[in-house]
């Protein structure tokens, strides 16, 4: 191996959550050992938030990821077959920021106030997600321009959030993070 830790050259630029098991770090890695292969299909079997599949996608190999989350298929969807361009969803981007928040299922099992005393969100945020999550329901899209919001959404609380990148876990007080009010952003495309 010869790429290190720092040397980002030639690593293509990937999103995803704060996430204790992503491969972020070892890319360089990744990419330095499968460049030495002559292949052309990869399988990124356990593809989690998808950095892997996202960065040898961008290199232009042909990529299958593969998870049993349903939130690594919604990143699939969103980083490998979306094509549409930031246009086509920033009409609902501007809707779905604009909704008033309210108290629903993610707050009340979630929200930093919940009876269950769990503290990943503050509850202002976790309301916001309440409202844009029920209405990206609402939308008729094929499940490709869903993920592209779910996707959107999700790193939008992953940028507040109260934990370390592990979501059974989180932390005592308040991250500052936590405090900003979330607002989500075209991505994927
Ligand atoms: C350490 S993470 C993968 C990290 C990923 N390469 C990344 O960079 O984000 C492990 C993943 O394996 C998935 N997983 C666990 N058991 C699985 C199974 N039986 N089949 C497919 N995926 C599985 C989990 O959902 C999780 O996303």
């Amino acid at each position: 191996m010869t790429a290190g830790l720092s040397d980002t050259a030639g690593i293509p630029h990937t999103e995803g959550i704060n996430y204790t098991g992503s491969k972020l770090r070892l890319l360089p890695y990744i990419i330095e050992e499968i460049r030495n292969l002559d292949v052309k299909d990869i399988l990124d079997g356990f593809s989690g938030t998808t950095r892997v599949s996202q960065a040898l996608s961008q290199l232009g190999y042909d990529v299958t990821a593969n998870d049993i989350s349903e939130w690594s298929e919604v990143f699939g969807h969103c980083y490998l077959l979306s094509a549409k361009p930031d246009s086509f969803y920033r009409p609902f981007i501007e809707e779905l920021n604009s909704l008033e928040g309210y108290d629903g299922w993610f707050t009340g099992h979630y929200g930093g106030d919940s009876p269950l005393g769990k503290r990943p969100f503050q509850i202002h945020n976790t309301r916001k997600l309440d409202a844009i999550r029920d209405r990206i329901d609402e939308y008729d899209l094929d499940f490709t321009d869903r993920s592209v919001l779910l996707t959107s959404l999700i790193l939008s609380l992953d940028s507040v959030d109260n934990t370390l990148g592990h979501f059974a876990s989180y932390l005592a007080g308040w991250s500052a993070r936590s405090y900003n009010t979330t607002a989500i952003k075209s991505i994927c495309s």
